[in-house]
């Protein structure tokens, strides 16, 4: 489930979004609600582990916001969603940016494999535009993998969500035992985030 790449994209994307969802016929039938320590009870075992489980009853008793997406009784899809004024990227060590004031962040996106393809992706990440939206922020800032950011942003302009890259965050291989993360600017300002690492015009 855990996508480890040494290349990522910390991206924005508007939490202004229009009020209609994508309209897949999968989707149409999802319920998003605010996830609480009794929806773990319905992630399956097989596929959520007991430590993976304690890791979100943690982010649930740090205030974090799980948005899940019910069909039926089923948990179809979810993601994580913060509004610290940092956020990591723990699969690529000392990977972190801090983030402007007006950024919530999401993460860890999800959806029952079963499902993929039908569209709930897209509508979840509206949902949480919208969430965002409600606590006030102004953007959604979220790190891509490389492969995934071509479809993600193909998939959400379907919605009419645009995807904004701001950093392209690499492992430095150059020279020996380099292996330090290190930023590169894809937009002027950075989008406001600062990356915690260093900066290099030709990361990679
Ligand atoms: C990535 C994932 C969440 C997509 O969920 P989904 O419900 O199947 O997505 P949808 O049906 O809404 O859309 C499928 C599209 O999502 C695109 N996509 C891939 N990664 C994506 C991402 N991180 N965010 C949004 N869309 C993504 C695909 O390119 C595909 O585009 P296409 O229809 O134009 O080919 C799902 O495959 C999954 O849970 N994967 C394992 C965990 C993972 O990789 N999470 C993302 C990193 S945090």
């Amino acid at each position: 489930m855990i996508v480890l790449a040494r290349e990522v994209f910390l991206c924005k994307c508007s939490t202004d979004v229009p009020s209609d969802r994508s309209g897949d016929a999968e989707s149409s039938r999802v319920r998003f609600v605010s996830g609480a320590a009794r929806h773990l009870e319905l992630l399956d075992p097989a596929l959520h582990d007991a430590d993976r489980v304690d890791e979100f009853r943690a982010r649930l008793a740090r205030g974090e916001y799980w948005l899940v997406g019910l069909v039926g009784d089923e948990i179809a899809t979810y993601t994580w969603l913060h509004t610290r004024p940092r956020c990591e990227y723990p699969y690529l060590p000392g990977c972190a940016f801090a983030l402007p004031d007006d950024y919530g962040y999401g993460y860890d996106a999800w959806t029952l494999p079963a499902r993929r393809g039908g569209g709930l992706r897209r509508a979840a990440f509206v949902e949480e535009l919208r969430v965002l939206s409600a606590l006030g922020k102004a953007w959604e800032a979220s790190f891509f993998v490389h492969y995934q950011l071509e479809g993600a942003a193909r998939s959400l302009a379907r919605a009419c969500v645009k995807v904004v890259p701001l950093w392209r965050v690499a492992l430095d291989r150059r020279g020996p035992g380099r292996r330090h993360v290190v930023a590169e600017r894809l937009v002027t300002d950075g989008g406001g985030a600062r990356p915690e690492f260093p900066i290099t015009p030709t990361a990679g």
